[in-house]
């Protein structure tokens, strides 16, 4: 008989608790102002009568600026996300003191990015403020959300994702500060992905038909949680030309790596819809493969119309 959702959060309550240790061992107290050039600052336009926002305020690449907005919206949305995993996950034992933690450390995240686009006037305030009342009042709803495996392994990939995408948004800012700063956020990313990959290693052990079918369906259809931003989808084919987040790493650099850890390939304990989901994983991965190569090529192409290296 399958485990019910109660049944899920029962049985993994004790590893939570485990790796919720492990987690707060390993993760580092660090401080967002000391990652913020507050003397560059200048008062604005408005009430205080300072100088208004110009596009060439900013030092940063289009490219860096676009990746730099699409991941602070996305970090703004927390409310949202702390909605749908305190609503799924619960608010009480080792369950609530990890979705607390775990929001804690993500809106420090904001707030660090937010405080250094607006103190080196990276991007125009007024349309970034614009686009996160916009971006906030659309909301985040997780397609899985009243499943417990399915919404493990989405987070497991999700934050993998945003490690990857925040750390290669630095290196395209050109501002040693702002990578700096980016490279910190991207080590949170990887611990709170190691937390939910233990996480679901575990209901491997416990459930391995579920388990398969949660990674089989959650690969199928992921999105990025910024994907309702006003204007994602252009926005996400310019991160991708650039290099910051594309096929390619999506498939190579988030979704193997955590498949390779949970064993998907190897396993010898599923059954029934479980084998089942395995096929439909490797007939994704196989169709992911053609996509990411067909991307490359076509980038190449632009690349060398265009004259760049
Ligand atoms: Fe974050
Ligand atoms: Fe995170």
């Amino acid at each position: 008989m399958p485990l019910d959702q109660t049944a899920l959060l029962a049985e993994l309550e004790p590893v939570v608790a485990t790796n919720l240790d492990r987690h707060l061992a390993l993760a580092k107290e660090w401080f967002p102002h000391e990652y913020v050039p507050w003397s560059e600052g200048r008062t604005f336009d408005g009430l205080l009568g300072g100088e208004p926002w110009r596009p060439d305020d900013s030092k940063l690449p289009d490219v860096a600026r676009t990746a730099l907005i699409v991941n602070l919206l996305t970090e703004d949305n927390l409310p949202s996300y702390h909605h749908e995993i305190a609503t799924l996950f619960g608010r009480d034992g080792a369950w609530g003191t990890w979705v607390h933690r775990w929001t804690a450390e993500e809106g420090r995240h904001g707030v660090a990015i937010r405080d250094y686009l607006t103190v080196t006037r990276g991007v125009d305030p007024v349309e970034l403020e614009r686009a996160r009342m916009d971006h906030m009042q659309s909301g985040y709803v997780n397609v899985h959300g009243h499943e417990v495996l399915h919404s493990i392994a989405y987070v497991a990939f999700q934050e993998l994702a945003t490690r990857i995408s925040h750390r290669n948004t630095g290196r395209a800012t050109g501002d040693p500060i702002a990578e700096q700063l980016l490279a910190r956020v991207a080590a949170d990313e990887n611990l709170h992905m190691v937390f939910y990959r233990n996480l679901l290693t575990a209901a491997f052990e416990l459930a391995p038909d579920q388990a398969m079918r949660a990674v089989a369906n959650v690969t199928a259809d992921f999105r990025m949680p910024g994907a309702g931003i006003a204007g994602f989808g252009r926005k996400a084919i310019l991160i991708a030309l650039a290099g910051i987040y594309d096929l390619r790493q999506h498939r190579d650099e988030v979704l193997a790596p955590v498949l390779r850890q949970w064993n998907v390939w190897d396993r010898t304990d599923l059954r029934g819809d479980g084998e089942r989901a395995r096929e439909e994983l490797a007939a994704q991965m196989s169709e992911l493969e053609t996509q990411a190569a067909r991307f490359e090529e076509k980038r190449e192409v632009r690349r060398r119309r265009h004259g760049e290296s």
